[in-house]
């Protein structure tokens, strides 16, 4: 027998009573229900997400359902609600429908089947928009690592021929400036700047072509860590962010090469962002990020730790569900630990992460040989 929590926000203690009645005479499915009397309190039950569905009553003291109804709609969590109210209205009934209500229902006609088989729908209803949202949530990750690819290949053929041709001048002129140190220090810095870019672009084209690949290989993974390093050096000097990392050297894993790159971005951006979080809570010095890399028989792991704003134990149970983010509009989608975690799952892998506020977080892989 199927077991529902039911959360009731209702200000009348004898609506609770009746619907517990109604409830109980159910044969199907059996109902545990919790009650809050107010709008606060309904608020925060409904934020723990704890419960299967919920019924919303109109009046809610100083305000209403509806106000309840946009309140979680702007907080951007979905979630099947059932409203009741005392009146057929149809206007109301319309008003709850576009601010996300899953069905409308009328307190003095309610009957145990009513109310089963709504509570039924609603929460399939409910189940089948978070699917949709998964899968729309992968449609968009894959576009951006084919788009990043694209990008990739033909910013390293556009770039490539003049880089070549800066740099072979460069150093002709540098030798041609005998006596002239000035110059020949100047060249010789144009040729370093150069292969930097260079480094740049491969490592990028790097982690671009091996996405494609749809079958898991041997990797290298000092050669992804190192290229990823490559690309995120810089960020980490301009943002004071000590950077220090253990590798096993030699170690090989059996992963793709592209995503395994995607994955270590998306952690190391994530950790930057965390730590300049922490700075503008006032903790402003000594911040760094370790990667640290141990090699088991069967599998290696590879930790990254943060010296970060850290993450609650509320947000540490959301943290790998697509869309799930702390970050203003524009600036995070959400996706990125979602997206890492199913790439990661997809070798036998998984993620784990620890974290303390005001202290940091550690996000950690276990990566099958
Ligand atoms: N190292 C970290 N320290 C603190 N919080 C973190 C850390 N990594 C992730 N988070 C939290 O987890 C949330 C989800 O991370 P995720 O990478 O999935 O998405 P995002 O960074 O918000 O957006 P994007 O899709 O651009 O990566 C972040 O918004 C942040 O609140
Ligand atoms: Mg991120």
């Amino acid at each position: 027998m199927s077991k529902f929590r039911v959360l009731l926000i209702d200000d009348d203690e004898d609506d609770l009573v009746h619907i517990r009645d109604l409830l109980g005479d159910i044969r199907s499915s059996s109902y545990e229900v919790s009650w809050e009397p107010t709008y606060e309190a309904g608020l925060t039950a409904l934020q723990e997400m704890s419960f299967d569905v919920c019924l919303l009553d109109y009046q809610l003291g100083e305000k209403t359902g509806l106000d309840l109804l946009s309140e979680a709609k702007n907080r951007a969590f979905y979630f099947p609600i059932i409203f009741l109210t005392g009146l057929g209205d149809f206007e109301l009934d319309l008003k709850a429908m576009q601010k996300g209500a899953s069905d409308y229902l009328v307190k003095d006609q309610l009957t145990s089947p009513l109310l089963e088989r709504s509570i039924r729908y609603s929460i399939k209803q409910a189940h089948d928009f978070e699917e949709l949202k998964q899968t729309k949530a992968q449609m968009l990750q894959k576009d951006r690592l084919a788009s990043l690819g694209l990008l990739a290949s033909s910013l390293a053929h556009e770039i490539g021929t003049p880089m070549g041709i800066i740099r072979s001048r460069a150093e002709r002129a540098g030798k041609k400036a005998i006596g002239n140190e000035d110059l020949q220090k100047d060249m010789e810095v144009v040729v370093t700047q150069i292969d930097r870019i260079t480094k740049l672009v491969n490592s990028l084209l790097h982690l671009a072509r091996g996405g494609k690949s749809d079958f898991t290989t041997s990797v290298s993974l000092d050669q992804v860590i190192q290229d990823i390093l490559n690309l995120l050096e810089h960020e980490f000097g301009r943002k004071d962010i000590e950077f220090k990392k253990e590798i096993a050297p030699e170690c090989k894993i059996k992963a793709e090469p592209g995503p395994l790159g995607q994955v270590f971005i998306n952690l190391l951006i994530n950790a930057v962002h965390a730590i300049e979080e922490a700075r503008s809570n006032g903790r402003t010095r000594n911040h760094q990020v370790t990667l640290k890399v141990i090699e088991f028989e069967d599998h290696v792991q590879v930790a990254i730790a943060d010296t970060g704003a850290g993450i609650s134990e509320e947000n540490q149970r959301q943290l790998f569900k697509p869309f799930f983010t702390t970050k203003e509009f524009g600036q995070g989608s959400g996706l990125g630990l979602a997206t890492s975690l199913k790439i990661v799952n997809s070798w036998g892998g998984n993620i784990s992460v620890t974290s303390q506020l005001g202290i940091g977080s550690t996000f950690t892989l276990n990566l099958p040989k």
